[in-house]
């Protein structure tokens, strides 16, 4: 098949180069992209054409790996330029968002499969999991076979990639702004060597989680925050609570700033204590 990677980010580049050691010819398409986009596509091997209609035109698939916040505005951009293949909306929305993405490239004439990733960007066999649902679920995951990216199929139904990958991130990603949410609510109470002796005794590995968690999920959190909000509609729709996730948005929102750069605990405490409101 010709692939197309809706763009080659830290993920989806790895993802295209999965397709292309299985045999797949991957393009990208090179309008709009920064500098480290260049960059990963080239380093993944994959093959550049110029705008987004060359790359509709040339491909049999497209799969969409982008922030979750543009996942829609980016199905709506293929769907305009009448796209009639087969395509994988992979990004972390609720199921729907999953179905507004599926509607509109239905009505284009597209066939869609909907996606979610498990695990880090694909470096070795068995770190990375590619959910797939809908109809054609199974053209997708043979387009893997073989490759260090695990596609597993979900079964027919459109939208449970999509709920599982909410659910899955809804606890990684949450628990992750609960706990940088309780440094900062004992900082900001000067009660941090306390929590940290009560950590000692009842909670050994919260002390190095938090700081760890720190460092990681900064350079990411302007994405986060997107992704929290479709978790919270995920839950809301389903009839659950969703102001956790509403909250873990927020925390993410205050951390935006570091996408570039260093960043410890200490910096991530600042930003969420004293942002403004
Ligand atoms: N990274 C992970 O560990 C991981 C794990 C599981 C799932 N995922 C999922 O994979 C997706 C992408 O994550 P990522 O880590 O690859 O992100 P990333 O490294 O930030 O890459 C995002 C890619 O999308 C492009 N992009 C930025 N803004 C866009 C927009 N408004 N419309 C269309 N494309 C845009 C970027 O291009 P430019 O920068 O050139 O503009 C870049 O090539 C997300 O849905 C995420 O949830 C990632």
């Amino acid at each position: 098949m010709k692939l197309g990677i809706l763009h080659p980010g830290a993920m989806g580049s790895t993802v295209g180069a999965a397709a292309s050691a299985t045999g797949h010819e991957v393009y990208w398409c090179t309008q709009g992209r920064s500098r480290e986009t260049h960059l990963r596509a080239e380093a993944s091997g994959l093959r550049p054409v110029t705008c987004l209609q060359d790359l509709a035109d040339g491909c049999d698939g497209l799969i969409s790996v982008c922030p979750p916040a543009a996942a829609l505005e980016q199905a709506n951009a293929v769907a305009a330029l009448g796209f009639s293949g087969l395509y994988v909306d992979a990004n972390a929305v609720s199921p729907q968002t999953a179905g507004a993405v599926s509607a509109v490239l239905t009505a284009a004439g597209a066939d869609v499969v909907d996606g979610g990733i498990v695990g880090p960007p694909v470096r070795e066999g068995g770190s990375t999991i590619l959910y797939l649902s809908g109809p054609r679920a199974g053209e997708v995951a043979a387009c893997f076979e073989g490759s260090h990216l695990e596609a597993h199929v979900l079964g027919p139904t459109p939208g449970h990639a999509s709920a599982l990958k909410m659910a899955f991130a809804a606890w990684t990603k949450g628990s992750s702004a609960l706990l940088l949410a309780v440094r900062a609510l004992a900082q900001a109470e000067g009660v941090s060597d306390g929590l940290l002796h009560a950590w000692s005794r009842f909670g050994p590995e919260l002390c190095s989680r938090s700081e760890a968690t720190a460092r990681s999920t900064a350079p990411k959190a302007w994405r986060f925050g997107g992704e929290m909000r479709e978790i919270a509609a995920t839950f809301e729709a389903a009839g659950l609570p969703s102001d956790f996730h509403r909250g873990a948005a927020e925390i993410y929102d205050r951390m935006a700033g570091f996408q570039h750069g260093d960043v410890d605990l200490n910096k991530v405490l600042d930003a969420l204590l004293n942002a403004k409101r």
